[in-house]
Formats: C-alpha cells, structure tokens, sequence
C-alpha cells in the first residue's frame, strides 16, 4: 500500500485518550494522521499530545486566518485518503446527520469528498437512545461507515454497548477501507428482498413478523459498494434507502413476487425478506367489529407464493446466482440443507433467529453452498453484509462463465 493519510476528528468523550494510541499504531504501519480536535476534544487531550503523537499541526479552529492561508478548511476536508472520527460523539453524529457545519469538524465532515468512518464511544443510554440509533441509520444509508462499539463495562459504572472498539478492530478497519476497492460486480444487476409482509385481515389489522430488513437493507448497500446495480423490493420498515440503491416499496407477498417477478432479469437474487407464509383468505373491507357475544372470529389462511421457489425455478430469466435465507430457531443447519434442495436455490444463508437477531444488530450465520458448509463468527450485519457481497463477487469473478451462463 502506498502511503496513505488520514484526517482525524477526535470528538469530545472519555475515550479520546484512545485515539492517540489509534495514531501511533496507524504510524507503524505507516498511515500518516493529521488531526482536527473539537472544542470538547480539547477537556480530554491536548493538542500538543496530538501534535506530538502525528508529528502534525493539530487543528481546532474554523475561524483562524492562519490556518485558512496555510491550509484552508476545504483543503484540509480533502488533504487525506479517509477521514476517521474517532471517539464518534452522539453529538458530532447528530450533526453530522442533519449537515450542521458550525465548527472545524462539522464543516469538513460536510466539505469532505472522501470515505468516512465513525468510531462511537458513549454511555449505554446514549447510544441505545432512539435519537441516536436513527442517526445511525441515516449515516449509514448515506454512506458513512459507522462501527458497532464494544460492550462492557464503562467509565461512568454502567454495563452494555458502548465502548470505543479496540484499536486493533479500529486499525484493521481503517486499513481495509484504504484498500482500493475493485467493485468487481460493476455491471452486474442484484435483486434484493428485505423485511417482512404485511398480510391484512381488515383495513387496520395484518399479519406480520419482526422482520427490520436490517440484514437485507444492509446486504443491498454492500453490493451497490462493490459496483452492482441494485434493485430492493421491501416490506415496510422505518429504514432510508441505502446510497444508489433503486427501492420499491411492499406491502403484501403477492406484492412482492410481482415486483420481483419485473425487475427480472438480473444476475444475482438475494431472497433477505421474512416473507409471510400464509394469508388471511379474505381481508374485510370495514374493520372487524367485537360483537361481544363471547365469539371470536375464525381466520381462515392460505398459503402465499413462494418467492424464492419461484424465482428458483424459472425456466426463462433464472437470475445466477439464487440465495435464500432460513431463518431457524432449531436444527438450523439441517433445516437450511432441506430448503436449499426444496427451494432449488444455489446458496442459503442459514441463521439461528432464537435469539435476539430479529431486529438485533449482530447475526451469526452459515453459508450453505452445495459444497458445503462455511459457519461465520456471530458478526455485526453489516460485516455478513460486506461478507457475503465479497463472496458473491468472488463467484462471480472465480467462475465468470458458470455463472453468466446460467442466466437465460
Ligand atoms: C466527562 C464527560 C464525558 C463525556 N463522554 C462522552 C462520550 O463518551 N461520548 C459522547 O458522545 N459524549 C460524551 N460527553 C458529552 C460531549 O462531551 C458533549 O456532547 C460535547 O458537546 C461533544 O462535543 P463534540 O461532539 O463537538 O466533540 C461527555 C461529557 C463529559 C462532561
């Protein structure tokens, strides 16, 4: 790697101390820090250790005409192949979501034409606040890489998530993101499903699950990121759509088919959603009344399409690459070897959901090819995202014929 350089913001929480570890061990593998240090960032460490530490100017000031003669906030946004915010506050991300540019560290966060990762570190409270869990949201779908934070114990005395990563999992990260990407999907067409169906039973009532389309929201940006066109067809979920990504939106399962059914043809179907099985026969046109006689009503259900099958078995415009998911409470594996033959996909992505995956933000999962079995560490989702995206990539670039081939 030739030498790179990154622009630090060390925002203002009790991990700061952190990042001056964080820049000596990026000097020793040779990516050089310059760093910009918010008005907080100073009540924890002093530019004068930054400077030390990077052997740079260290900037704090967006009002400073010496700075703006040597080298001006717009520069400095752009002078780095990637800029770090390290510890991430609740507050620099709050504002960095809504665009404010009110100090140094805003300003190049919204100046910059360059990668950005965020590095939280907060309190338990803070960061599962819903205030900042939609921040985080908004970051991501608009591209910004945020890291999920260690958990553990915390300097304020609470337990939870939180931490500030070690330096060792900010580093490799670091360096994977100044890796040059190949985008080995770049003309490639991905179909995506994600988050649940809603089946109704009147016009207020339906059937669902607790689908957040987390995984298959994320899976489609990791895929767009390695240069394919992707087209996601989602239940409803409170998710944005991630960067260039094309969405349309869903309601029911029929739904769904039909509008994956005309997004064909494409090279890559990824089945994510957590389709309804079943649907209630009739859906009321007026809302089902208590009549308080002491009866309740019987539903009667029938069977929805099944996307994946479908999709599987076209005779015309069989995308690929056919990958399911099997979401299993037990007997995981072998009920995700069963689908794969049943279904007549390629691969399945079997995952335990008898935990806390369902709207959870880690997964542990197996990748179920007719090769066999790869069983992934449980990982945050958009590390399985990233994952699988780079194992589709390799099929496709490791078996360029097979697969182009299969399409019709
Ligand atoms: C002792 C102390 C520790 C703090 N630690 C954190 C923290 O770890 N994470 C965080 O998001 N905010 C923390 N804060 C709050 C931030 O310092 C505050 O939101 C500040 O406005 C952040 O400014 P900045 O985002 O410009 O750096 C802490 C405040 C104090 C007084």
């Amino acid at each position: 790697m030739s030498a790179k350089r990154i622009l630090l913001v060390i925002g203002g929480g009790i991990a700061a101390y952190k990042s001056l570890e964080l820049i000596r061990e990026l000097g020793r593998r040779g990516i050089g820090t310059r760093a910009i240090l918010t008005k907080a960032g100073t009540e924890f460490v002093t530019p004068l250790s930054v400077a030390a530490l990077s052997g740079e100017k260290v900037y704090t000031e967006l009002f400073s005409l010496t700075d703006e003669t040597e080298m001006g906030h717009i520069e400095l946004s752009r002078s780095a192949d990637l800029l770090v915010v390290c510890p991430a506050t609740a507050d620099l991300m709050a504002k960095a979501v809504h665009g404010h540019a009110n100090d140094l560290a805003s300003t190049a966060l919204l100046a910059t034409d360059k990668p950005v990762l965020m590095v939280p570190a907060m309190n338990v409270r803070m960061w599962q606040h819903a205030a900042t869990q939609r921040n985080i949201a908004q970051l991501r779908a608009d591209g910004v890489t945020v890291m999920e934070p260690d958990v553990g114990p915390m300097a304020c005395g609470e337990f939870g998530p939180g931490r500030l990563p070690e330096v060792s999992r900010i580093v490799a990260e670091i360096e994977a993101m100044l890796r040059p990407r190949s985008k080995r999907l770049t003309g490639r067409h991905a179909l995506i499903t994600a988050g649940p169906t809603r089946e109704p039973l009147d016009p207020v009532r339906y059937i669902s699950n607790h689908s957040s389309g987390k995984q298959g929201y994320g899976i489609a940006a990791a895929l767009a990121a390695e240069g394919a066109r992707v087209t996601l067809v989602s239940g409803p979920v409170s998710l944005p759509a991630p960067e260039g990504v094309d969405l349309i939106k869903v309601e029911t399962a029929r739904e769904m088919l039909k509008a994956c059914e005309e997004a064909l043809p494409v090279d890559i179907f990824v089945s994510v959603a957590a389709v309804a099985d079943w649907r209630p026969v009739k859906a009321a046109d007026k809302k089902l009344k208590l009549k308080g006689e002491g009866k309740t009503p019987t539903i009667e259900l029938a069977e929805n399409p099944d996307i994946l099958r479908t999709i599987s078995h076209k005779k015309k415009k069989r995308p690929a690459l056919v990958i399911g998911f099997a979401a299993e409470t037990h007997d995981v594996e072998r009920h995700a070897q069963e689908k794969l033959a049943r279904k007549g996909c390629d691969w399945i992505v079997a995952n335990d959901v008898s935990g806390d995956v369902m709207g959870g933000l880690e997964n542990e999962i197996a990748l179920i090819t007719r090769d066999g079995i790869d069983r992934w560490p449980r990982l945050p989702k958009d590390a399985v995202s990233t994952r699988l995206a780079e194992k589709i990539a390799e099929a496709f670039a490791g078996d360029e014929d097979g697969l182009s081939l299969a399409a019709e």
